[in-house]
């Protein structure tokens, strides 16, 4: 359970979030809202990538920031844009990532070659990201957000860019993931998911509630 209490962000003097109070529990969230709502900067707070001005997070009953290393041992983020390292093949990226969440390599490499063959980026997991598409891009990065089965997971626009039938598939893994986690996913449409997820909440306005 993910609990956010008067929660505010602030870039110089623009406030994005104030007084955000919202709770996650197991099951996918969806969060709509307009462009510059504050989706991004939500999740961004969520997946402690950035700390917020003022309000309380607490992740299982815990807060950050003394909860922070517990939350990041159980997150998967899929940011909405990231820097991608362009040298390397998806493969020995997502390798890097789960080294870097301490996950066995090579539980983690099987898990990868599945994921990747379920969103159909199999076939080019060992070519270098820097010939990849947006679209190949979005996927992996979705992909790596799964590695470990995270408790909670963040997901930024997973869909953006992807065709019909791309998005239904991953829209599949989302909701397998979700039967046993907190699942925090951003979306500009009215999304195929909608009748999945256990609430809808829309960011306003600096506020999060119902949709
Ligand atoms: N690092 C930053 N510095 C300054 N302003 C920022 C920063 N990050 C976000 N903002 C501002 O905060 C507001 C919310 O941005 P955010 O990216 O969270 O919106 P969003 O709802 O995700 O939008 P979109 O639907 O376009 O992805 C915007 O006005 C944006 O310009
Ligand atoms: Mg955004």
């Amino acid at each position: 359970m993910l609990d956010l209490t008067d929660v505010s962000r602030r870039y110089g003097r623009k406030r994005v979030l104030e007084g955000a109070t919202c709770q996650f529990g197991r099951g996918l969230t969806l969060v709509i809202g307009p462009s510059g709502a504050g989706k991004s900067t939500l999740l961004r707070l969520i997946a402690t990538a950035e700390a917020p001005n003022g309000g309380r997070i607490e992740w299982n009953g815990a807060a950050l920031p003394g909860a922070r290393q517990a939350l990041r041992r159980d997150l998967g983020y899929a940011p909405q844009a990231v820097d991608l390292p362009e040298d390397l093949t998806a493969r020995e990226f997502a390798l890097h990532i789960a080294a870097l969440k301490g996950l066995d390599p090579a539980a983690a490499d099987r898990q990868f070659g599945a994921i990747t063959e379920r969103v159909g980026l199999h076939a080019d997991i060992n070519n270098r990201i820097g010939s990849f598409s947006g679209g190949m891009r979005r996927r992996l990065v979705f992909a790596q957000a799964l590695l470990g089965a995270p408790r909670l997971l963040a997901l930024d626009e997973p869909t953006a860019e992807l065709d019909g039938e791309t998005a239904r598939n991953l829209g599949a893994l989302i909701l397998e993931r979700a039967a046993d986690a907190v699942v925090v996913m951003t979306t500009h449409l009215a999304d195929e998911l909608a009748p999945h997820a256990v609430a809808v909440l829309r960011v306003e306005a600096g506020r999060v509630g119902p949709a």
